[in-house]
């Protein structure tokens, strides 16, 4: 029993050992680290404990081991996405890529003893071709045992959805260093996807021809129709009307008539029976442009359900790692995907968003651009408190847009109906490929906006594409649809394409086209710059635009006749 003490003290000090428990070996259970790193000081922000979680309550955690040679498949993907680089476009194959984050010996061995310690069977644990995450269904009383912790169902108040959490964990010393981060466990983001607001344009605004033209692409024929596809990524149980698309086609796309999309579920993914505006805008943005190329609906599930009247928590899973590992696990997945949901950052522990981006490079090197809103709520909304104890007023980034290639819109007057979302991760540091870039803006912008940002953070959006006033069919009914949720469909029509057009001169898709991107924004001209606007929030007035990238709308927005001319 003594040896037990530290683990007893850890987690079971309201629950009572159980049979399980006393019979662990103690190299599991003496020693328990907590992970700091992925640890909450303090319930987050519109969350409630309601209860201990039922013993009985089945959890499915998603484990990322170390990642064997990840420093050498980030050294790849800069070269690959070096437009200066002679491997400039030589994107890995699914199985090169796998290889290179495939963890340690090491690693599946210690792994596979502490699951054989907790009488976890072990074809039980499904694992990605790479191995370098395996997914466990285990009661909650296995996972308290394995982890250390404690579990409670917490609701959301806003919107009353519950999940199973604990605000820390513990690993036994020896797995520290073999495993990266365990989730869901201490995750409560996923509550801030940003919502589509309406507004009262009803006369006039933006329809797929517009911006055909705006953004220069009237003239192109898609051409490698067989091979370039166009991903749109669709949670929390929404769905995409196919009779609105069809009104739209017939409104806007005449020639697009008939043509429909595929659906691919994913991790038991609703497709949902009522459609939210947000899906069918996605498709009717990402079709009504990109037209004649083939779209892939991804429906994933993940998101707990609602049950107003039970304590009993739905699945847990947590949807991005549900999206990415199927992505990765595809063998040729669409070259351009568009997301439009998004979390504050700091509600997404910084182990779990670092491996969920090891991911989305992985997907880089192999030839995947993935795009995701930057929110509508300028530097931050609602109170913008950090979550760490201190309760500081900061600028709250979004993620994943914090980290990767994502479009807002152009920023839009005071007139317009949301704040185009930018500023600088927290997590992740300013890569290379922006240095110029935004030190150039740090220090034009000055002390402005002090100590309520991270200057050495990613800064972010890339680049820019309408987002206000968009004319949509939704259950029947017209509206003009505002936000980074319509821009980022738009820009995803660009970029597929550009791929398209690569793809039918024999060439690469873009791939992680950030480098080249900012190689390119740099030379001027083939962006439209946006000079004007701002990006108000959290009580201020947030950032800036100015000439050349800015935290508000990037590079700008894209000319695609000058990018295609560009890649000939
Ligand atoms: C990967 O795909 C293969 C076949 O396409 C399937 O059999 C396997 O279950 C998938 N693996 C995962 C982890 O999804
Ligand atoms: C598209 O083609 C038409 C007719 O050839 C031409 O008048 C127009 O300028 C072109 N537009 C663009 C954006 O290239
Ligand atoms: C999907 O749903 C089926 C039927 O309800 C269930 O048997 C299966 O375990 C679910 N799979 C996942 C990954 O949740
Ligand atoms: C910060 O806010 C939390 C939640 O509202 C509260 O529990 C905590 O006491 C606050 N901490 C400080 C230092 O004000
Ligand atoms: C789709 O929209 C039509 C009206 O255009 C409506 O009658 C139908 O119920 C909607 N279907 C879904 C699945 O939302
Ligand atoms: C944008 O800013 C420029 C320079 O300050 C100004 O001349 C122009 O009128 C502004 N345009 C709009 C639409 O506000």
């Amino acid at each position: 029993m003594l040896v037990l003490t530290s683990f007893l003290l850890a987690c079971l000090a309201s629950a009572g050992p159980t049979l399980a428990t006393l019979s662990l070996h103690p190299r599991w259970a003496g020693d328990l680290v907590r992970r700091d790193t992925e640890a909450l000081s303090y319930i987050p922000r519109g969350w409630e404990r309601i209860t201990k979680a039922p013993q009985d309550h089945v959890l499915t955690l998603r484990v990322g081991l170390k990642q064997g040679r990840f420093d050498e498949l980030v050294h790849r993907l800069d070269q690959i996405s070096d437009p200066s680089h002679s491997d400039y476009g030589r994107h890995l194959s699914k199985e090169e890529a796998d290889e290179l984050v495939k963890p340690h010996h090491s690693s599946l061995t210690i792994f596979n003893e502490w699951l054989d310690a907790h009488s976890v069977d072990p074809t039980s644990v499904s694992r990605t071709a790479a191995a370098d995450w395996a997914t466990l269904s285990v009661p909650v009383s296995v996972a308290e045992s394995m982890l250390g912790c404690e579990f409670h169902v917490y609701e959301h108040t806003g919107s009353g959805k519950q999940a199973v959490r604990t605000l820390e964990y513990s690993l036994p010393r020896p797995l520290v260093g073999h495993i990266d981060t365990i989730q869901p466990t201490t995750y409560f983001g996923f509550g801030s996807s940003s919502d589509v607001s309406i507004t009262a344009c009803a006369t006039t605004g933006w329809t797929p021809p517009c911006l055909l033209a705006l953004y220069n692409m009237a003239n192109y024929t898609a051409q490698a129709t067989s091979e370039n596809k166009l991903g749109v990524v669709s949670y929390a149980g929404d769905c995409q009307n196919k009779t609105d698309l069809q009104n739209v086609f017939q409104k806007y796309r005449p020639e697009a008539v008939g043509e429909d999309f595929d659906v691919l579920t994913v991790n038991n993914g609703t497709y949902g029976t009522e459609c939210e505006g947000e899906g069918t805008l996605d498709v009717e943005y990402a079709m009504g442009m990109s037209y004649p190329t083939s779209t892939i609906v991804y429906a994933v599930g993940g998101e707990p359900p609602f049950t107003p009247d039970s304590i009993t928590p739905g699945n847990t899973n947590e949807p991005y790692l549900e999206w990415v590992q199927y992505v990765l696990n595809q063998t040729n997945p669409p070259q351009t995907f568009t997301t439009s949901y998004a979390d504050d950052e700091q509600t997404v522990p910084r182990d779990y968003a670092v491996r969920v981006c090891n991911s989305f490079a992985q997907l880089g090197a192999r030839g995947v651009s993935l795009l995701f809103g930057s929110g509508d709520a300028g530097v931050g909304g609602g109170d913008c408190l950090t979550n760490d104890g201190t309760n500081q007023t900061k600028f709250q980034p979004l993620f994943p847009a914090s980290w990767y290639l994502q479009y807002p819109e152009v920023a839009a007057g005071d007139n317009a109906a949301f704040t185009t979302g930018g500023g600088f991760s927290n997590y992740f540091a300013r890569p290379s490929y922006q240095d110029s870039a935004v030190s150039t803006y740090l220090e034009a912008l000055g002390d402005r906006n002090s100590g309520l940002f991270n200057p050495s953070g990613r800064g972010y959006p890339d680049i820019a594409a309408i987002g206000d006033g968009l004319l949509t069919i939704e259950d029947g009914q017209e509206f003009a649809e505002s936000g980074t949720s319509a821009s980022t469909p738009v820009a995803a029509a660009v970029i597929a394409l550009l791929n398209d057009y690569l793809i039918s001169q024999g060439k690469s898709p873009l791939g992680f086209a950030n480098p080249w991107l900012y190689a390119t924004g740099l030379q001027g001209e083939l962006l439209h710059d946006i000079v004007n606007g701002s990006n108000p929030g959290c009580g201020t007035d947030g950032f800036m635009t100015r000439p050349a990238w800015d935290a508000v709308t990037g590079l700008g927005t894209p000319d695609f006749d000058k990018l295609r001319n560009l890649l000939a």
